[in-house]
């Protein structure tokens, strides 16, 4: 039921031996300087049977982040710490795509380093709170930023990819899905510019193409993936025309020829059979929730390339043998996704090897 998935494929230049990708999840873990620690090395190398990892998503700059001890890659400790890593992750057999994640207006004041007003599209505050070391916060309206802004934002995720190979991951990808910044200038109710950066389909997505475009110039496309997720209301977003807006996206970014397109099923099956029939190459297909049949499914439909797990990867180091040989899995326990120590991290249980 599952044979679709134990086929070797390949995703820009790595060639995989299977077609399970670990989905980046955030785990809140990094020091208050957004260094990852030796327990993120072990961390993600446990799961290097998973073949390609997708990292938590991680700030490109101070304005990027917005959750409380996630990681950046934007000083020398955070590349250094994303060195140890890539080294783990490699020297136990897999490959790391790290994922770079601004989170625009997601965000409060007290969880950045500068301690400054969240940057967004539009001054529109989400709906929501935020936790914060002083509890659940409403997040506060965010500044518009300018267009002078949005290109060095460019820059910061052109740098970001720079300096994400320099501590040696496989490649980069931008996510453009759930509610963060590129999201946002996808969006109608986040993004009301009436410059060149909104109003207008081409206006939407002129932000997302100029990061794709910068990075994929700085570390070549084959090291270049994008997640995208139309249509998903996750942080307080509204789509009138997502498929409008993401058929005109993809078209605009086929030429680049990335490594893969990361979409996340939103439970419209035609959008999704539509994006998918609008992308040349690789799709990496999340479909939330559903159990490893379904996800099987969709390689053998053509609807997917490869199939990302979330929370099967994180509370399963070996699931790829326990999937393989039908062995039962490991629950993923909520109390610990965020924030912690080695706890519901580090000692999710392997397989008995005797
Ligand atoms: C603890 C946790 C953290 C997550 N953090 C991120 C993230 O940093 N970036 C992202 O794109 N998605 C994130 N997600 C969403 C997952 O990548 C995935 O889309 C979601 O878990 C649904 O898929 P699943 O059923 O395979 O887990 C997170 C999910 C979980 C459970």
């Amino acid at each position: 039921m599952t044979t679709a998935l134990w086929s070797p494929t390949a995703a820009g230049d790595l060639k995989l031996q299977h077609r399970l990708v670990m989905a980046p999840m955030t785990r809140s873990r990094a020091t208050p300087e957004g260094v990852p620690t030796e327990l993120t090395a072990t961390y993600y190398a446990q799961r290097a049977s998973l073949g390609l990892l997708v990292t938590e998503g991680t700030q490109p700059s101070p304005d990027g982040q917005g959750y409380l001890l996630t990681p950046g890659i934007h000083t020398p400790d955070q590349v250094a710490g994303w060195r140890r890593v890539s080294d783990a992750v490699h020297a136990a057999g897999g490959h790391l795509f790290l994922q770079l994640m601004h989170v625009g207006r997601i965000s409060h004041p007290t969880n950045t380093p500068h301690g400054r007003q969240p940057v967004a599209p539009s001054a529109v505050a989400p709906a929501g709170l935020m936790f914060t070391a002083s509890g659940p916060q409403p997040m506060p309206v965010p500044r518009a930023l300018s267009v002078p802004e949005i290109q060095a934002t460019v820059e910061d995720f052109r740098l970001a990819a720079a300096a994400a190979i320099e501590a040696g991951v496989d490649g980069v990808e931008i996510h453009a899905a759930n509610g963060y910044l590129v999201h946002q200038f996808l969006s109608d109710n986040a993004n009301q510019r009436t410059d060149e950066y909104g109003g207008s389909t081409t206006g939407r997505i002129r932000f997302a193409v100029e990061v794709a475009e910068a990075v994929a110039d700085q570390i070549g496309a084959a090291r270049t993936g994008i997640r995208i997720a139309p249509g998903n209301p996750f942080n307080d977003i509204a789509e009138s025309s997502a498929g409008e807006v993401y058929r005109a996206l993809l078209s605009a970014l086929a030429p680049l020829d990335l490594a893969y397109l990361h979409l996340v099923h939103g439970g419209d099956e035609a959008l999704a059979r539509a994006l998918r029939a609008a992308w040349p190459g690789t799709v990496v297909l999340n479909r939330g929730g559903a159990d490893i049949t379904t996800r099987a499914a969709d390689i053998e439909t053509g609807l997917a390339d490869l199939v990302s797990v979330g929370g099967m990867a994180l509370a399963n180091p070996d699931l790829p043998e326990r999937l393989r040989t039908g062995a039962p899995l490991n629950t993923p326990d909520r109390a610990t996704f965020y924030g912690g120590d080695h706890r519901g991290y580090t000692d999710y249980p392997r397989l008995e090897t005797s």
